[in-house]
């Protein structure tokens, strides 16, 4: 794709391609994204990690979540915040959490308090997107919310950011903006990419390279 697209066209092909996914190609990409995690080290040793659910062709985390729960870790989800414009919260997600749809018609937890788990009580924070590029740069769906609420991280004390894409997500060079917060890694169903800046060391990636 040609890298002078700016962010709206871009935006308008990637979630047509996402989009144009079949319902097999999409649980296909379900599987082969909770395994690419699964052989992540550093992903083994998560206590506590965010998922998101799948809108608008993303891939789902349904099997990830799940996984997490069978592993004792415990999985929050994005709310939107109620006074914060356009900044997240993340809620304590379990199979009994009480939801309630917000106004993009996403489902998430109904807000209580007691079930707000701040950022840096995150091992990783798995995040949709719309496109990605080699240098880990990340194009959402323009509303900055992940930019906002990731801006308060503590550079020192941070979640490691994991952006999830279906392969057809990529790009060669996504133009940014100072706003943009870049991803650690990319996980798609086909690999593991990770980013230059990321505060991981490499060999925390795999088993083997231990
Ligand atoms: N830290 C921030 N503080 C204030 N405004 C911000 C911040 N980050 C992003 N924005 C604003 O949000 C708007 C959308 O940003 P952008 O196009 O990067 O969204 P996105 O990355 O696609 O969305 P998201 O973060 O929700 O995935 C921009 O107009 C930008 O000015
Ligand atoms: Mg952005």
């Amino acid at each position: 794709m040609p890298a002078t697209l700016c962010r709206i066209e871009l935006r308008k092909h990637l979630r047509a391609a996402r989009k144009a996914l079949t319902h097999s190609q999409q649980q296909h990409a379900a599987k082969a994204i909770a395994r690419q995690l699964e052989n992540l080290t550093f992903y083994q040793h998560a206590k506590t990690v965010a998922g998101y659910l799948a809108n608008d062709g993303e891939p789902e985390l349904t099997e990830t979540i799940a996984q997490c729960w069978q592993n004792k870790k415990q999985t929050t989800l994005p709310v939107l915040h109620p006074f914060s414009k356009k900044h997240l919260l993340f809620l304590r997600y379990c199979a009994t959490t009480p939801m309630q749809f917000n106004r993009f018609n996403i489902a998430e937890p109904v807000l209580s308090a007691t079930d707000i788990c701040l950022l840096n009580q995150h091992d990783i924070i798995l995040m949709p997107l719309v496109g990605f590029d080699v240098q880990g740069n990340r194009l959402g769906m323009g509303g900055g919310f992940y930019d906002r609420t990731l801006s308060a991280l503590d550079p020192n004390h941070r979640p490691v950011l994991i952006g999830i894409a279906h392969d057809c997500q990529k790009v060669d060079t996504l133009p940014t903006a100072s706003w943009d917060i870049p991803c650690d890694y990319i996980v798609t169903p086909s690999m593991v990419q990770r980013n230059p800046g990321c505060a991981t060391p490499e060999s925390h990636l795999h088993k083997s390279a231990q």
